[in-house]
């Protein structure tokens, strides 16, 4: 096994200009083929809601649920990275936040847990949980769990007020101690500000080439969901095993050659 991969070493990558590769991750087989290939980090996504149990919306994911599939993932990787969702209503207040990171560090095997927002209020359970030495992973753009509020997945942060709303959002994660940054769906010339501004690294899914990291569903790079996203790419075609997509897509992502401008938003 090459070295383990911590948050300090996305860090480095980050200042190195090394592209960091990450892709969702469920379940124990999936997780060994990723380590193996190469996947700096997998993500334990409450996306699971909706391509595991077939739901159209992350909204009825459990604890119990992000639980059990970090078991799985963290139990056969042995050099990425974990980063676990905290479902919707499981980060209430910062003291309830804290119980369920714990319990997503202790029963899952999560390094780093991800939540939602950059409001205030997020600002402060994201401190509270940092502070008591959980590593914190914020999430902006198009944030799934907010889906009825913005009424469809449409690309956010397009207007100069919201893009600058955005990228206050994301001083402030910083400021409160997140670990890194997830930007989804937004803008590539907004995505690439935020990512130069911030000192920790920003993973990028459809927000362009210029982030820290990339990310993608790994059934939608496996083409799998029978989607045509504009940010993702079917890694599948002309490769004769999942294997070799997945080390496709680490490549691609490492020598800067996904994403290109047609998977990106203006
Ligand atoms: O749940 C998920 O898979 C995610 C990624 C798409 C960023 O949050």
């Amino acid at each position: 096994m090459t070295e383990k991969v911590t948050v300090n070493t996305l860090k480095q990558m980050k200042s190195s200009g090394e592209k960091i590769a990450c892709l969702t991750s469920y379940d124990a087989s999936y997780a060994k083929l990723q380590d193996e290939a190469g996947v700096d980090v997998l993500l334990v996504g409450d996306s699971l809601g909706m391509v595991l149990h077939g739901e159209a919306t992350t909204l009825n994911v459990t604890m119990n649920d992000m639980i059990y599939h970090t078991r799985l993932v963290s139990g056969a990787s042995q050099r990425a990275l974990i980063i676990s969702d905290m479902p919707v209503n499981s980060y209430s207040s910062p003291e309830q936040g804290l119980e369920n990171a714990l319990r997503l560090v202790n029963e899952g095997g999560a390094e780093v847990v991800k939540l939602e927002g950059g409001n205030d209020e997020i600002c402060k359970i994201v401190s509270f949980i940092t502070e008591k030495g959980i590593p914190v992973c914020g999430h902006l753009g198009l944030i799934p769990q907010s889906i009825n509020k913005f009424g469809g997945y449409h690309v956010q942060a397009k207007t100069k007020e919201t893009a600058n709303e955005l990228k206050q959002e994301a001083l402030a994660l910083q400021e409160a101690g997140a670990a890194c940054l997830v930007l989804e769906c937004i803008p590539a010339r907004v995505a690439a500000d935020v990512s130069q501004s911030l000192d920790i690294p920003v993973i990028g899914i459809g927000a362009g080439p210029d982030c820290d990291a990339q990310v993608l569903v790994v059934y939608d790079m496996l083409g799998l969901t029978g989607k045509t996203l504009k940010h993702s790419k079917n890694f599948l075609v002309g490769k004769d095993s999942i294997a070799g997509a997945i080390k496709a897509y680490v490549s691609e992502v490492k020598n800067k050659s996904f994403p290109s401008v047609e998977h990106s938003f203006e």
